[in-house]
């Protein structure tokens, strides 16, 4: 499938919206600061698939949080801001997800995946 673009400037501190990309849910999240302190204060140690906030996000672009939208379980579409961590609970079988899609809590035995993007320019990034 051919990239997709997305426009940042729409979506409000705070908010996710969700894009397909070659028939893939993703989610694109603005997080808030205090999100990204949060998630960037977070001990390895206490994480199921061990990954710095760092590693989630692309380097001057903390805010942007953007993951595939399925549950790393059985596929269900994990609920935005909900669950322990201000991130994803998935209605399913109710793992838990924190704001930078990482899992705190099983079933589903890794963290949201990133899909390949980049941003073309501080409002704009391209999936794909
Ligand atoms: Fe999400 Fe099972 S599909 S917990």
């Amino acid at each position: 499938g051919a990239p997709l673009e997305v426009d940042l400037t729409p979506i409000q501190e705070g908010q996710i919206i969700t894009v397909f990309w070659r028939g893939k849910l993703i989610f694109v999240r603005n997080r808030t600061d205090k999100e990204v302190k949060d998630s960037e204060a977070v001990q390895l140690s206490d994480l199921i698939d061990p990954a710095p906030d760092s590693a989630r996000v692309k380097e001057g672009h903390a805010k942007w949080l953007v993951v595939y939208g399925n549950c790393t379980h059985l596929g269900c579409v994990p609920i935005g801001h909900s669950g322990q961590y201000d991130g994803w609970s998935c209605p399913c079988h109710g793992s838990v997800f924190d704001s930078a899609g990482r899992v705190r809590r099983g079933p589903a035995p890794t963290n949201l995946p990133i899909p390949p993007y980049a941003f073309t320019s501080d409002t704009k990034i391209r999936i794909g």
